[in-house]
């Protein structure tokens, strides 16, 4: 069996080299024909923890990176990862998926094979049916259900697990119309994933799940993150003893509740926003999860608040970011809040000094020298007016007193709440505890 996986992304990067290291016949199939040079020389454009070594081990079997589609000609399986990045409106641009639509179209007209299509992107409701099973009809001359399959598969694989999460998925969601094709996907997915649950059901239903998990993610998020702007009023309250509280009845369940500085990421933002967009446009106002994004965007103006009680004026004020991934464990910047705080703090005209572990090469892209990098904790905090720590690396739990004596002020901003040393001579003002 051959498939083909078309965009190298997190998603269609983790499931190449998933798939190939088990020994199936794999193409992994990206435009940018840069990319598909770095990863023929083992070489992943982002980092992600056991994506090297599982590519490596792919590479041993069978498996071909290339940008020419042609080699998608005999393949059974053919997955789309491809990006629906945000426009500035809410919407998601599909413009990529129609091109890999187009050009899969135009391989399938001359192929031998019936194969089944997955469409893993997140799209919204709709674009299954409207857009991507009209353009292969379009383009292949053939027809969807009789000479190849279209299959909707949302993934829900996260950043810095993602090969954990390709390989043992909680869920399979195959969303389309109960054919030949249908079943043997099911088939597939069963042989790849033994004893995952699998849900049939239509496209728009597939496809409404993707966004009603992921809103229900940053739902929980900016819920705890309420829950610990409500406790840093209480004296002595802390939000992360309410997490592991309310965690416990299984109704609510301990994941997500983890308060900090909101939600970020390639997913959760743009998510959460394409689906608002789409309520609105169906006519349904989407009040909770408006809600859902205010408490988000308030999380950044509650931490520049604390920022300015503490300092005073900000104004050429020496500010130490710690962190600038979105989460740890990634170089993965995209709509980081620790991005939208710098942003904000030089419109405020502070002096900022950053520091991460594997984020800053990806960072300097965006402010270039309109900040200053540091490589080591202890630098950065040297002659610093106060420290923010936004994305909870280990390291920075382990931050002692002797890190902190070079500072100007020592006044510690943790909106993680992973300083664990009750001894630090410092103001210390965490996130969600009141004082
Ligand atoms: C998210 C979802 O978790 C995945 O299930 C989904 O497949 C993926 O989006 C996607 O649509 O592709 P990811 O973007 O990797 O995955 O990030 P998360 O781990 O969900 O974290 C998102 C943001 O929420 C981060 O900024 C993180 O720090 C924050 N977060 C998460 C919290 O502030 N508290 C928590 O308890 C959990």
């Amino acid at each position: 069996m051959k498939i083909g996986i078309v965009g190298l992304g997190f998603v269609g990067l983790s499931l190449t080299s998933v798939l190939a290291s088990k020994g199936y016949d794999v193409v992994g199939i990206d435009t940018d024909k840069e990319k598909c040079k770095k990863i023929n020389d083992f070489k992943i454009p982002f980092f992600e923890p056991d994506l090297e070594k599982t590519l490596k081990n792919g590479f041993r079997k069978k498996l071909t990176i290339t940008d020419n589609f042609i080699s998608l000609k005999d393949c059974d399986i053919i997955f789309i990862t491809v990006g629906t990045p945000q426009k500035s409106n809410g919407e998601i641009q599909l413009s990529m998926i129609k091109n890999a639509t187009q050009e899969i179209g135009k391989i399938i007209k001359n192929s031998k094979k019936t194969p089944i299509i997955f469409l893993k992107s997140t799209v919204i409701p709709g674009v299954a049916q409207n857009t991507v099973s009209r353009i292969l009809e379009k383009f292949s001359g053939k027809k969807a259900g009789r000479e190849f399959g279209l299959v909707s598969n949302p993934e829900f694989l996260q950043e810095t697990t993602a090969i954990r999460d390709t390989k043992f998925p909680h869920v399979v969601i195959l969303g389309g119309n109960r054919t030949k094709f249908m079943d043997k996907a099911k088939k597939f997915l069963s042989k790849l994933h033994p004893g995952v649950p699998i849900i049939v059901t239509n496209h728009q239903t597939a496809e409404i799940i993707k966004y009603a998990n992921n809103s229900f993610l940053a739902t929980k998020i900016s819920f705890i993150n309420q829950l610990s702007n409500i406790c840093q009023n209480i004296p002595g309250a802390n939000v992360d003893d309410v997490a592991s509280a309310i965690g416990l009845d299984p109704r609510i369940g301990k994941l997500f509740l983890n308060a900090g500085p909101g939600y970020g990421g390639s997913c959760l933002p743009k998510d959460v926003k394409a689906i608002m967009n789409f309520s609105s446009k169906a006519g349904v106002s989407p009040t909770f999860l408006s809600a859902v994004e205010k408490i988000n965007q308030q999380q950044i103006e509650n931490i520049l608040k604390i920022i300015k009680n503490t300092c005073g004026s900000i104004k050429n004020k020496k500010i130490t970011v710690l962190g600038l991934a979105f989460k740890p464990h990634t170089d993965d910047i995209r709509d980081s809040i620790s991005l939208k705080i710098i942003k904000e703090l030089l419109k405020n005209q502070a002096k900022i000094t950053v520091h991460d572990p594997m984020a800053i090469e990806n960072t300097r892209t965006k402010f270039k020298d309109k900040i200053t990098y540091e490589n080591s904790i202890s630098l950065a905090l040297k002659d610093s007016n106060c420290c923010i720590i936004m994305t909870a690396w280990p390291e920075y739990s382990k931050i002692q007193n002797k890190i902190l004596k070079n500072m100007k002020n020592k006044i510690v901003i943790d909106s993680r709440r992973i300083l664990k040393n009750s001894k630090l001579d410092c103001t210390y003002i965490a996130l969600g505890i009141g004082k």
